[in-house]
């Protein structure tokens, strides 16, 4: 992969904050939404890249655009997969609340799950906590393989968790075992790579959320060194029938990060409101600053970028 791709995805994923930065607080996630998959697609086919969308908005007859198989970049470049969420956390954006921002991996081609449009079982930790964890064991005996891993206490982790409940087993009995919690309305892809920011507060992601999430957070654990593991959660036949159709034969497998997220991979995401991981978009008078993190599987350089855009020489979102 081309390294210099990395620092053109950063543009892509700044175009797609400032796209729908506009719209925080609005109470319109379809808009926001929109505006930032809009902005995302402009600047992905200025990219030279001959790529195929295998994570994104949704299938062809779902989404007008960004949707699974769709076509993208110059067409001159390398053949590359690329899994998408313009807005990650668009309630959230919508609400003004903390925790969105816009995200792309790339991966050559093959490397990425094709993950349906449903639920995975997810437990993500960075790289001090690599191989200390069991998606089949309880949360207590993974909060002691972490804390053992990382040298201090059970009660001195932060668990991240969405806010539902079909985590309130979990809930409880990582309370009972002693660690801290911070239940997060949506988007748990920032908390998943914020796990593996030393100094963010966040030590493990844990519970269910979105399957297409679950790669893109995959794809940024792999650039980390982080580790993280999935397994779908199928709610009726359809779903099924879905996952199979695309290629998914083992209903029950866990899939490792590696699988989730294989070869060379890219990751970029840039912050649509403050989070542990980004800050959000900051406007003043003639511009605005964007907060993002650029990395790769390959060096696992990761960069954070602050970027100030001037309105009066770009397209002022
Ligand atoms: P959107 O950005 O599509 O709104 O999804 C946000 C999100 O919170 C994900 O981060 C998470 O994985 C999933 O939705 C959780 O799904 P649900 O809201 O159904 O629990």
């Amino acid at each position: 992969m081309d390294r210099n791709l990395a620092l053109e995805l950063v543009r892509v994923t700044e175009a797609a904050a400032l796209a729908c930065g506009r719209w925080v607080g609005k109470g319109d996630k379809m808009s926001a939404d929109e505006a930032a998959t809009e902005a995302m697609r402009r600047t992905l086919d200025a990219v030279e890249i001959s790529g195929t969308v295998v994570i994104g908005e949704g299938e062809m007859d779902q989404a007008p655009m960004l949707y699974i198989g769709e076509r993208l970049g110059r067409g001159n470049g390398q053949d590359v997969d690329i899994a998408v969420d313009p807005l990650e956390g668009t309630n959230i954006c919508a609400k003004g609340l903390n925790g969105s921002i816009a995200t792309i991996a790339l991966s050559p081609k093959g490397g990425f799950l094709h993950a349906p449009d449903m639920y995975m079982e997810k437990i993500a930790v960075g790289p001090t906590a690599k191989g200390a964890i069991d998606i089949n064991a309880t949360p207590t005996t993974n909060l002691q393989r972490v804390a053992d891993a990382k040298k201090c206490y059970i009660e001195d982790l932060t668990v991240v968790i969405l806010d539902r409940p079909r985590h309130d087993k979990i809930v409880e009995e990582i309370r009972k075992a002693g660690a801290r919690i911070h239940l997060i309305t949506d988007g748990d892809v920032a908390p998943a790579i914020a796990a593996a920011v030393e100094g963010s507060g966040v030590d493990m992601l844990l519970g269910i959320g979105g399957a297409p999430e679950g790669v893109l957070a995959a794809a940024a654990l792999k650039c980390m060194g982080g580790d993280m593991q999935g397994r779908l959660i199928f709610m009726n036949d359809d779903e099924r029938d879905r996952a199979a159709g695309m290629g998914i034969d083992n209903f029950e497998r866990i899939y490792q990060c590696e699988e989730m997220a294989s070869g060379d991979v890219v990751f970029a995401a840039t912050g649509v409101t403050n989070g542990d991981l980004l800050r959000g978009i900051r406007y003043y008078s003639g511009g605005a600053e964007t907060h993002s993190i650029v990395m790769r599987s390959k060096t696992r350089t990761i960069r954070f970028v602050e970027a100030r855009h001037s309105f009066d020489f770009k397209p002022k979102y």
